[in-house]
């Protein structure tokens, strides 16, 4: 067990009250105290019932969704049949941070995931920079996916009913519509659970994952039979260039599989199962991704996937002659893309509320009800909120910025764990990244060169969020962190 009560030293954590802006911006929160709030909001506690399972399916849930069954389209006409590499690639990148996150998440079990490392190794200002990336991997990510559950309805009522929705009612002003109900009604629906409780959603969650690596695990031993070795023959056509531009767009699919680090105050054995999770999860993850990938580009030649969103879907009906698999892999698709709602939705309601505890973001989101040991005002005001950015903005490039602000908050969990081996070396530490700090360094690098490798709107948009993101600190957090009173029992 970690010695939660013991003073910082030599140093660790600088002084919460010290004077001086620059200072105040790099004040930082002792690890002990971040612990030792864990699990306490305003008016009440949250409930610990999460076990290593529901942990893992949290991250494969937040993980396993448009990235597979819709992403994959466009990544190979990129890359052909090394696809497959271009998955190990991506996996790569996620691995070198996922490991960082594992010790961090075993070292400071808390809700608030990287924005909590932050501001226990780099002060107040890069966690606040670290929190508001995280607002476009959770929250912006949310309204984005939502949306693309829309489409998958559409496809599956189609193949059903034989009806669509009309445009009006599917799509956001904009974008030829007046108002996205399908994206609205997701997100509504994944509200519902979360107020339900945290196990409830979790028990749900485990569901709608088993039937999509069920329906993975299927399209595997259904398309398996169409697969040509002659497909592989031109492995690399578009050379390692191809490649690695496939990997940047897939490493989408591995956005998600850090969620189980905002359920540290959740879990009932945080410190050895949170690392557990993450790793257990991203090795399921990659392995899937990489079988669905070679089965798919066996089954059909490389040059004839065009960039259609129902890729798996036509791969199974080309095998077996039958539109039936598409339909049923259209209703998997929906099930699979509302587990990354409702998992990802969760993880920004936990990471509003450590910021919340924290005095940066309004106290309501750490608000707890007592009856459900959820956060109850926070779910209802996140749920609203991105129900109503995905059914009535057209998200366009705000949607493309997760990636970048995912990337960003990866990188920055890099060198949190290196600054914290530095300044508090002596800390049990239940999962240890092995060759620090070459692995962290490498993680740190690779992020950096996929965030160079997206457009330069993507950067323009990034830069326009983050002036907001400074904006809002100075004139809100700044002056009502908690860390700014002289103690924290007489900070409210
Ligand atoms: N990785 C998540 C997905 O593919 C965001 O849907």
């Amino acid at each position: 067990m970690l010695d939660h009560g013991a003073p910082p030293h030599n140093g660790g954590p600088a002084a919460p009250h010290s004077s001086g802006v620059g200072m105040r911006l790099m004040r930082r929160k002792p690890v002990e105290r971040l612990v030792a709030e864990g699990g306490h909001g305003e008016g009440g506690t949250l409930r610990r019932s999460l076990g290593l399972w529901q942990l893992t399916m949290i991250s494969i849930g937040a993980t396993l969704g448009t990235g597979i069954f819709v992403v994959l389209g466009e990544a190979v006409p990129k890359a052909g049949p090394a696809v497959t590499l271009s998955f190990v690639i991506a996996g790569l990148t996620a691995l070198f941070s996922a490991l960082s996150y594992a010790e961090l998440a075993g070292t400071i079990p808390v809700s608030g995931s990287s924005y909590s490392y932050a501001y226990a190794t780099m002060g107040e200002l890069i966690a606040w920079v670290c929190g508001w990336c995280l607002m476009l991997e959770y929250g912006v990510s949310v309204a984005a996916v939502a949306v693309g559950w829309g489409e998958y309805l559409n496809e599956l009522l189609d193949g059903t009913i034989g009806v669509t929705l009309p445009a009006a009612l599917s799509a956001p002003p904009g974008d030829g519509g007046v108002f996205n109900a399908p994206a609205l009604i997701v997100v509504m629906l994944a509200m519902a659970f979360l107020l339900g409780g945290a196990r409830e959603s979790a028990r749900a969650n485990t569901v709608m994952v088993l039937v999509k690596i069920g329906a993975l695990v299927l399209f595997c031993a259904i398309g398996v039979q169409g697969f040509r070795s002659g497909n592989y023959e031109n492995f690399m056509p578009l050379g390692m260039a191809g490649v690695s531009a496939a990997g940047a767009t897939l490493f989408f699919s591995y956005i998600g599989f850090d969620a189980a680090s905002t359920a540290g105050e959740e879990a009932k054995n945080a410190q050895r199962d949170l690392p557990r999770a993450i790793l257990l999860s991203l090795a399921i993850i990659t392995a899937l991704y990489v079988l669905v990938a070679a089965v798919a580009v066996g089954a059909k030649p490389w040059r004839q996937f065009t960039d259609s969103e129902a890729t798996l879907a036509q791969i199974m009906r080309e095998v077996t002659g039958q539109s039936f698999w598409g339909t049923l892999l259209a209703f998997c698709a929906v099930v699979a893309i509302a587990s990354v709602v409702l998992t990802v939705l969760y993880g920004q309601t936990r990471i509003l509320f450590a910021m919340s505890r924290d005095g940066l973001v309004p106290k309501v989101f750490a608000r707890v009800s007592p009856r459900t040991g959820t956060p109850r005002a926070n779910t209802l005001i996140v749920s609203l909120f991105c129900g109503v950015l995905a059914a009535a903005v057209p998200l366009g490039q705000l949607a493309d910025a997760t990636s970048i602000g995912t990337l960003f908050a990866f990188a920055l969990v890099n060198v949190a764990v290196v600054v914290l081996r530095r300044s508090r070396p002596d800390m049990p530490r239940s999962f240890r990244v092995p060759l620090s700090p070459l692995l962290p360094a490498l993680g740190f690098g690779f992020c950096l060169w996929m965030m160079g490798s997206l457009s330069t709107v993507t950067w323009v948009v990034f830069g326009v969020w983050m002036a907001v993101g400074l904006v809002f600190y100075f004139l809100y957090g700044y002056r009502r962190s908690r860390l700014a009173a002289p103690a924290p029992s007489e900070a409210k």
